[in-house]
């Protein structure tokens, strides 16, 4: 069982992204791993002011935001592309913190109404993650069509999905175990 920080991407009133999200913690339940749900709209996440590290009195939410960030032994984040990159609502979220991330992997799940599922949004992620030194795992999960994929109460319509995630959280969870065993030993800072 690992403590895993899933982040939601999109703060859109009419959000698809929720629902894959959703299934994202549902998937990572049923492998028996404790989810952090992390979303900014739930939170209702104010445009970045101060980092966490700056603040001299943060609030209860923030606390709370940062010990799940913390807490966490890998991440996943669950992308919308806006513009052909990954959306205003996930950096603001990411970019509040800094250490917390350090020595842990990241995972990038991607989606869009398109062929093409986000991946111009991943691989921006990308560049994002490495420099919060949580780099990502060599595959990412994008989701073409996503309203093909699930349903308008977040089930998932096609089955074969189930099979094709699997794959991917095994690397996930190869990358966690291999980091939190190095982190066991030290490290360089
Ligand atoms: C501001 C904006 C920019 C968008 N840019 C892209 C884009 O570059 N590529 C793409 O595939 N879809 C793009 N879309 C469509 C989104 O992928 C689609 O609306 C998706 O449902 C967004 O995720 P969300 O519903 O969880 O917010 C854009 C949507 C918005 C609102």
């Amino acid at each position: 069982m690992v403590n895993i920080a899933v982040f939601v991407g999109s703060v859109r009133r009419d959000r698809k992204g929720i629902r894959v999200a959703r299934w994202i913690e549902k998937t990572l339940q049923e492998r028996n791993h404790k989810v952090s749900f992390i979303d900014p709209m739930e939170i209702d996440l104010p445009i970045l002011d101060r980092m966490y590290k700056e603040m001299d009195n943060p609030s209860q939410k923030i606390v709370e935001l940062r010990n799940k960030i913390k807490d966490a032994e890998g991440y996943v984040s669950v992308t919308p592309e806006y513009n052909r990159s990954t959306s205003s609502a996930l950096k603001n979220t990411l970019d509040y913190f800094l250490e917390e991330y350090y020595f842990k992997p990241s995972a990038i799940v991607s989606y869009s109404p398109g062929m093409f599922g986000g991946i111009n949004a991943a691989q921006q992620l990308r560049l994002i993650f490495a420099e919060l030194g949580a780099p990502t795992i060599p595959s990412s999960f994008a989701i073409p069509q996503v309203h093909k994929v699930f349903d308008a109460n977040g089930n998932l319509i096609d089955e074969s999905y189930n099979k094709r995630v699997g794959k991917f959280l095994d690397e996930f969870e190869w990358y966690m175990n291999a980091l939190t065993n190095q982190r066991a030993i030290g490290t360089p800072y």
